[in-house]
């Protein structure tokens, strides 16, 4: 479990927006989030990033659980260029890089054991977070999301809101989070960006979340549905077309469930009116006698 909503409710200035939702997220789990407009689908990722709180109910994560959230607007540091903010989710490879350069000119003077050692394990622990491919990975996404080589020594403070959107989801998708949160991540992208986004995530092995309109994307990127409904949630497996199938059915069967029922009111409602009747006749009679 990388984390649960259990029973939650909330409302802005009486409306209430949420009515009880419940649902669970689990590690590689590859979930679409849809539901009409205004039904809480963005309110529902601010309470689980705990910008909003709930009225009632309780979210339970996982301990120190990295949520990666594509916001709606994205802001930069001062002075980064494309390639460096895309870069900077490896800041901490950057300092590793750096470390090993200091105890390499230390290392040509004087090679201590001590020395040496500090050395083996930054390069052990510079293997192990991928520190030989990360500039690939980082440049390989920048490509599929639109920019170009050309782009990369821009600054960010001249991108245009819909480029910084991309940058942002670009930095997003190297940050490595635990689980990645999307609202409505196509809106910034065009037909190949789309197309390229559809192919990473297919085979990213990260939990994610998205929200979406955009029934196509969804088919090809979401193994289960969530949908909110009239402040609930219901669990759908399958993707967006499978859904589609299964809700119908589901409002089938409820639209039988109503009609029995209001079958079975009517039929005792004859047979109350019945036995009246019958009973006054038998009173009547009964006082004739
Ligand atoms: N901070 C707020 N103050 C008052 N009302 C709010 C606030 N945030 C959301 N709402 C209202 O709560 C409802 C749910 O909003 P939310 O943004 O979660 O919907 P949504 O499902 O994401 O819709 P959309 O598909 O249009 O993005 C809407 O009616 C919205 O106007
Ligand atoms: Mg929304």
């Amino acid at each position: 479990m990388l984390f649960r909503l259990s029973d939650i409710y909330k409302s802005y200035s009486g409306n209430e927006i949420l009515r009880g939702v419940s649902f669970q997220v689990n590690p590689m789990e590859k979930i679409g989030l849809v539901g009409r407009n205004g039904a809480g689908k963005t309110t529902i990722f601010r309470l689980i990033t705990e910008e909003e709180a709930p009225d009632s109910g309780e979210i339970f994560k996982l301990n120190k659980l990295k949520i990666g959230l594509l916001e709606q607007h994205v802001d930069f540091t001062e002075n980064e260029t494309v390639h460096t903010a895309a870069l900077s989710a490896f800041q901490h490879l950057h300092d590793i890089e750096a470390e090993m350069r200091v105890l390499e000119m230390q290392m040509a003077e004087h090679a201590s054991e001590e020395v040496l050692e500090k050395y083996s394990e930054l390069q052990t622990e510079f293997e192990h977070a991928d520190g030989f491919t990360y500039t690939a990975k980082a440049e390989a996404i920048l490509l599929g999301l639109g920019f170009m080589k050309e782009t990369w020594n821009l600054e960010t403070k001249n991108l245009s809101g819909g480029q910084k959107n991309r940058l942002g989801m670009a930095r997003l998708l190297l940050s490595n989070p635990d689980i990645l949160l999307l609202d409505e991540p196509t809106n910034h992208l065009d037909v190949s960006a789309v197309e390229w986004l559809e192919d990473f995530l297919q085979t990213y092995e990260t939990a994610y979340v998205i929200i979406s309109h955009d029934r196509y994307f969804l088919d090809r990127t979401c193994r289960r549905i969530i949908e909110i409904e009239r402040g609930t949630a219901v669990t759908y497996k399958g993707n967006y077309s499978h859904f589609l199938v299964e809700r119908e059915e589901r409002r089938e069967q409820q639209r039988r469930e109503f009609e029995n029922q209001q079958s079975f009111i009517t039929k005792n409602e004859e047979f109350i009116r019945k036995n009246l009747a019958g009973q006054k006749t038998k009173m009547a009679k009964s006082r004739r006698n």
